[in-house]
Parts: C-alpha cells; structure tokens; sequence
C-alpha cells in the first residue's frame, strides 16, 4: 500500500500555484486561484473522477425531472461531487465593507456561492438577511444556511454589490476551505432557496454582467499542462477571453439540448482516434473543470482501450501502454459542429513526472482517457475535464448560450 499521508502532503507541494495578483485589462476581470491535485493515494484519481461523473448525472436528471414535473414537485435535488475532486482550485474572495476574505472552491459544476464552513461569516453594513434559508447538497457534503447578499470582492478591489451569499450554520464535507464560489449556469440554483423555491441566485458572473462591470455574462478558463514539480498557471477571467492565452480564434459551440449533459455546461461531440476509428459517435456531454481525467462511456472506452492496444492497471486505475504502443498512438480528434480539435499522443499521457503520485510506477506510460462508468445513450457521455482544458482554452458564456475552445501554445506540447 502507499504512504498516503506524506504522498498528499508531498502532491500539494509540487502543484500548488502562488496567485497572481487580479489583473483589469480593458474588459474583463481575471481572477487569481490556486490549484491542487488533491489525489490521496492509488486508484483515488479515478475513484473521484467517476464519483463526480456519477454525481452530475443524477444531480442533471434530478434537476431536468423538477423542470419537467414542476417546480411543486418535491423532487430530492442531490448531489453534485465538488469537493472530493482531484483537481482543485481555490480562490481568496473578499465579503462584506470593509472585506473580511474567504477561501472559496471554484467550480463549475454547481451555482451556489456560499461560505462559513470553517471561517465564520463577518457582517458588516453592507451584510443583508434576506428571508430566505438556503441549502445545497453535494456528492460528498452538503451545507444549509440564511440567505444573505452583500458586497463581493474578487482580487484587489472588483466590487459586486448585492450578490447573494449562503451562510452555512450546518455544513459537512469541507475541510481547507470556506465554500463555494458556484460559476455553473444559473438554473443549477433552482430550487436551493426556500420558501423562494422558483427564484434563481444569479451567480458572481451573472452579477458582474448585470452591474455592467463587464461587458457579457461569460468565465473563460486558461490552464497549462502540469509538468514536474514547477509552478503551474490558471487563469480565470471574467467578462472576456484574454488572447495572450490562446493561438487563432475561438470556437463557439451551441450548448446541447439533451439531458442531463444540458444542466451543465454541455455540448454534442464525436470522437475519433486516428484515421477515421469512432470511438464515440456524436452525443451530448459535458465541459468541466473539476473532472481531471477525460471520461467517455464505458463502450467508447472499450473501444479506445482496442485501438490502442492498452491495458488497465489495477494500481492506478488508468490505461497503460508500452513504448512501443506509445511510439504508434494516434490522436484522438473531438469533433463539434464543423470544428475538430486534435488531442495528440502525448496529450492523451498522464505527466510522466506525476506517474508516483498516483501510485503508479515512474517507468509506465499511463493514459488520461478513463471510463465514465455508464455507457453511451445516458445524455451524459463524455466529460472533457481538466487533462482536455489544459491543451484547449475554454470559454463558458452564458449571455450566447455557448461554450468556446481554442488551441493554445501548449496543445502539442510534449511535455508528458
Ligand atoms: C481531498 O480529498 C479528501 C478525500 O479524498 C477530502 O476529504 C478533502 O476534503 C479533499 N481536500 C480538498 C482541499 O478538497
Ligand atoms: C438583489 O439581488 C436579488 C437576487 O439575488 C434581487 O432579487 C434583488 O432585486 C436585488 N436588489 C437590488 C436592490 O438590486
Ligand atoms: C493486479 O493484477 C495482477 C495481475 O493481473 C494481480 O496479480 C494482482 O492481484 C492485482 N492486484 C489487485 C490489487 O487487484
């Protein structure tokens, strides 16, 4: 077995960011954040990965089956696996005037900003109690708590004004951080009020567009592959994409209309591997940060496990290859509308460097395209998580109803 506790300790080292400082260019804000792997020991990586996946689905259905049934069903609005993640990103977000400062999780995949997990909350003048309480159950947590809005602060001086915050007087799963800063679409939120059940919370975003302090309702996302044990940079900005981080043009794509995958940020995509093998034939999934691997359903995986030969390591968890298979892997090509975006071979590795880790041996080559755990058909059959975002810049808009991807110096990087 592995030496867990000095493995992690050893992991948030390596890979955790120091924050730059908030940068106003022009229009649109960027947000400084941390980001840790967060993997406790052999097979975690892919346990957690496929519990979020798991949860997602559920949650996505559970939210599509209120929409459908009406809002007076009283359907249980579960699960959505935020803090048990692999990949974690925290920012330090300011409350209150003066600001007293949080360290929230940022994710994707839940619309609720809250805190008071482990700090307590500071009222100020600004600091209003709706009559509201407000609640949000997680894959692995949950909180409950009064509805506040108040000032918010992101970096050093962006102000929100009015933007509802949940304080937690009961909350479980959260250790290391104060909350969530929830930037998944907005109608996640139904239903997490009450008695206001048919309200939506706008999200920081929303609130940012609102007031005008940016010009469309929209985070785009800037990620480079980790390598080694050097610092690694993310790069949240709001309101705008920042053409420093990307090369060429972006590429909108509608957001799909299939459920659950359209509770999320979702997408139709194929997916090919070499000249012309389908792997995935075109379906509905989802964009999401807080996946780290890139999951397809389990016939997909089937299918990407034959074309390259691999076989699953029962240590890891992931698909492993040989020399040889690695010297004949071929890309795999995401295609979306009319755009295909090529994941080459060595972007499909898992950082060599990073192998110990995960528990697996530093001289195997592992791969990052895992099972999703459902097979195709479900609505939700892929998940292009964080090991597809550091190759492509992603877009999430909410103001066109579309998710943006664009190729960036590291896309064929070779640094895995
Ligand atoms: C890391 O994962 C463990 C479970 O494996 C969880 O208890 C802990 O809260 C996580 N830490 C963070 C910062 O997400
Ligand atoms: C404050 O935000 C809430 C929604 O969170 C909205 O219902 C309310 O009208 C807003 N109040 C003002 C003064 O803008
Ligand atoms: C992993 O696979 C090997 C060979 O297939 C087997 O001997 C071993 O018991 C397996 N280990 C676990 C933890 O399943």
């Amino acid at each position: 077995m592995f030496p867990t506790a000095s493995l992690t300790a050893l992991l948030i080292l390596a890979v955790s960011v120091v924050a730059k400082p908030i940068v106003v260019r022009d229009s649109f804000v960027t947000l400084p954040f941390a980001k840790q792997l967060n993997i406790t020991g052999a097979l975690d990586l892919v346990h957690k990965d496929q519990a979020r996946a798991q949860a997602l689905r559920t949650h996505g259905s559970a939210k599509a089956d209120a929409r459908v049934q009406g809002l007076s069903a009283n359907t249980a609005v579960t699960s959505v696996g935020v803090t048990n993640v692999a990949t974690v990103y925290v920012a330090s977000v300011g409350v209150g005037s003066p600001a007293t400062s949080y360290s929230l999780l940022i994710d994707t995949g839940s619309s609720n900003t809250w805190l008071g997990a482990t700090k307590a909350y500071v009222k100020t003048s600004t600091s209003t109690k709706t009559s509201d309480s407000v609640s949000v159950r997680y894959g692995s947590g949950s909180f409950s708590g009064t509805e506040y809005t108040d000032t918010v602060t992101l970096g050093s001086g962006l102000t929100i004004t009015n933007q509802s915050i949940g304080v937690a007087s009961r909350s479980s799963g959260f250790t290391g951080f104060d909350g969530i800063l929830g930037i998944g679409p907005t109608d996640l939120t139904l239903k997490t009020l009450s008695p206001d059940a048919t309200s939506l919370i706008p999200t920081v975003t929303d609130n940012l567009a609102s007031q005008g302090t940016i010009p469309t309702d929209l985070v785009a996302v800037s990620f480079e592959p980790t390598t080694s044990t050097s610092v690694t940079n993310g790069e949240l900005t709001f309101g705008g994409t920042d053409a420093s981080k990307f090369t060429g043009s972006v590429t909108y794509i509608g957001l799909t209309g299939t459920t659950p995958a359209s509770e999320y940020w979702g997408i139709d995509q194929s997916i090919s591997y070499g000249s012309g093998t389908t792997i995935l034939s075109s379906t509905a999934g989802i964009v999401d940060t807080g996946t780290t691997l890139i999951l397809i359903a389990t016939d997909a995986f089937t299918r990407y496990k034959t074309a390259t030969g691999a076989v699953l390591d029962n240590t890891t968890g992931l698909l492993r290859i040989t020399s040889a298979q690695y010297s004949n892997l071929k890309s795999l090509f995401f295609t979306t509308g009319s755009t295909t975006f090529e994941l080459t071979a060595n972007a499909q590795l898992w950082p060599r460097s990073l192998n110990s880790y995960i528990g697996g041996s530093s001289s195997n080559i592992y791969l990052v395209v895992n099972d999703l755990g459902s097979p195709s058909g479900e609505g939700l059959d892929f998940i292009n998580g964080y090991t597809f975002l550091e190759r492509f810049y992603s877009v999430f808009d909410t103001t066109n109803k579309r998710v943006g991807f664009a190729t960036t110096s590291f896309t064929t990087a070779t640094s895995n």
